[in-house]
């Protein structure tokens, strides 16, 4: 009987996390693959935080934790840039390319507590989301963004 149970909780809460991820409201995960509109929401959200953060801590001279928020963007943007390459939209895949170029950058600078240099490579950051958002991003009526 206690067995059964367990195997119930199990099913349970494993049929709970696929619905939660299915709906896009699980924290992205290394190497996710992005396959709803949802799950692209997601990720695009937690970018806006994140990049709000690295901006404040490197202005703020705290490496640790812009190193945080670089290597949490770089998980991101990986997933974002794999959602690209598999569509083949070339400026878009480029795009999202820059972005781990520029953040994986921005480690290696805080590595070896060059703010300065960490601060250069950030600052290559924005251009590649108002690329892209110009050329894929179109805003609803209703509010809100959707892929175009
Ligand atoms: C490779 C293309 C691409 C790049 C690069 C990109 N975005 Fe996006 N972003 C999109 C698309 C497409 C949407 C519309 C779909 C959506 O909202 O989920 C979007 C939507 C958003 C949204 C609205 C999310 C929502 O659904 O409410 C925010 C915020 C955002 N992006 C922030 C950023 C920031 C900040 C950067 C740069 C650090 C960035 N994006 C880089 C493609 C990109």
């Amino acid at each position: 009987m206690k067995r059964v149970l367990s195997i119930a909780c199990l099913l349970f809460s494993f049929s709970l996390a696929v619905s939660l991820a299915a709906q896009g409201t699980m924290a992205p995960t290394a190497g996710m693959k992005i396959t709803t509109d949802a799950e692209y929401s997601t990720h695009m959200k937690e970018i806006q935080q994140m990049n709000g953060v690295l901006n404040k801590s490197i202005k703020g001279g705290d490496a640790a934790e812009a190193g945080k928020a670089a290597a949490r963007m770089e998980v991101l943007f990986k997933n974002v840039h794999a959602y690209w390459a598999a569509k083949k939209v070339e400026d878009a895949t480029t795009a999202a390319q820059n972005v781990v170029t520029s953040v994986q950058a921005v480690q290696k600078a805080l590595a070896s507590n060059d703010m300065a240099a960490a601060e250069t490579a950030r600052a290559a950051i924005g251009a590649n989301c108002m690329s892209c958002h110009t050329a894929h991003r179109e805003k609803l009526p209703e509010g809100g963004f959707k892929i175009k």
